[in-house]
């Protein structure tokens, strides 16, 4: 293995049982494709495949021609990489991809007319109409309008939902203001490395030469991901603006959003403002969140905890906390919330598996 599998695979997985990974009984079991097997989120879908116990008859690991051959280990055995082409869904009953958009674009129709059903994980087909974009503790009640694809949202907008919206669901959400510290993994595993490598060369006063992302991002931040749009906001900013109103199903909810990449390895960060129609207070959102799935509750100031990126890492559950009021308004309808989420897991992996349960 590559070092940038290494960074992902080693880390100790110690998963908690929490409220989300209680999972639907399922009799029958599946021929699953994980498409871009190899990269950061493709080697979560694996393990994660495994830890929850999917129900997988056949696992294909598909990716370029680069890896075709070698091998990754699933449930204590070596399958073989193959690489990716039209006959690789053969037989297939679910295919994860998470190999970039223009191979998801490439592939869509040879994966429907397999007769699979294809769990995108890229920004192509987001915001088809027929296309459902779902998150399992937001809508699960889309995935049945499915037809033959199903999208995985923007790891941002999935962190920052799965805690929005239970306090949606209690007091109606009007208007979201979003800043976010957005990890390494979210340019995959080759951003992962970048920012070990780099950290590196500086602590050794070597040059460096950045690629994965525009300026140097250790010991740095980066206020652009994605590319700029007209209206100076990034497509990272819009999809969040987008993905929320088509999940939470409000066409004309206010939001706004500055993604921002920090020197963290692989679970983003977000300061969330809310305002809702009606009056809510820090305990009564405490509450709500405690017993929602997907979420737990870190919200301890005088103890110092907090959601922190370090403690979201490699975990199922989204952290949410810093809960308070929002001291810039005259009533009760603003609070103010930090959540950190893992963006590899609940951003991408999780959350594609979540679905593929669901299914
Ligand atoms: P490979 O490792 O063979 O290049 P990441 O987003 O972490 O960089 O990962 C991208 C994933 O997409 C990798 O698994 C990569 O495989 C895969 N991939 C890239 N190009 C292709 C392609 N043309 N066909 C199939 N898989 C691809």
């Amino acid at each position: 293995m590559t070092i940038r599998n290494d960074i992902i695979v080693s880390g100790v997985c110690n998963f908690r049982i929490t409220k989300e990974s209680e999972q639907p009984v399922m009799s029958k079991s599946y021929t699953v494709a994980v498409a871009g097997a190899t990269g950061a989120v493709g080697v979560e879908m694996i393990k994660t495949l495994e830890k929850r116990n999917f129900p997988v008859k056949e696992l294909k690991l598909l990716a370029s021609a680069r890896s075709a051959g070698k091998t990754m280990e699933f449930r204590g055995e070596k399958l073989v990489i193959e690489e990716m082409t039209e006959k690789s869904f053969k037989g297939v009953d679910i295919a994860l991809f998470s190999a970039g958009s223009d191979i998801s674009r490439a592939y869509r129709q040879i994966v429907v007319d397999s007769g699979a059903v294809m769990i995108d994980n890229s920004s192509a087909f987001r915001m088809e109409d027929d296309v459902p974009l779902v998150v399992p503790e937001v809508n699960p009640e889309d995935i049945a309008r499915h037809k033959g694809v199903i999208a995985n949202p923007n790891c941002t907008t999935a962190i920052m939902l799965v805690a929005v919206a239970p306090l949606h669901r209690a007091k109606k959400l009007r208007r979201l203001v979003a800043s976010t510290y957005q990890a390494a993994s979210g340019a995959g595993a080759k951003g992962m490395q970048e920012l070990i490598e780099q950290t590196r060369q500086i602590l050794n006063g070597e040059a460096i030469d950045p690629k994965a992302f525009a300026h140097r991002i250790a010991f740095n931040l980066i206020p652009h991901i994605d590319s700029f749009c007209d209206n100076g906001y990034t497509k990272e900013e819009l999809k969040m603006v987008n993905e929320s109103r088509k999940m939470l199903h409000i066409p004309d909810l206010m939001v706004s959003c500055t993604s921002v990449r920090i020197p963290a390895l692989r679970a983003h960060s977000e300061s969330l403002n809310m305002e809702f129609e009606e009056e809510i207070t820090p305990a009564e959102a405490r509450a709500i969140l405690e017993v929602a799935s997907g979420v737990t509750v870190v919200d301890d100031p005088e103890a110092k905890r907090y959601p922190m990126p370090v403690d979201a890492t490699e975990k199922y559950d989204v952290l949410a906390g810093r809960i308070r009021q929002d001291i810039s308004r005259n009533d009760k309808r603003g609070l103010e919330m930090f959540v950190s989420g893992d963006q590899l897991l609940k951003g991408a992996a999780l959350n594609a598996v979540q679905i593929a349960e669901h299914l």
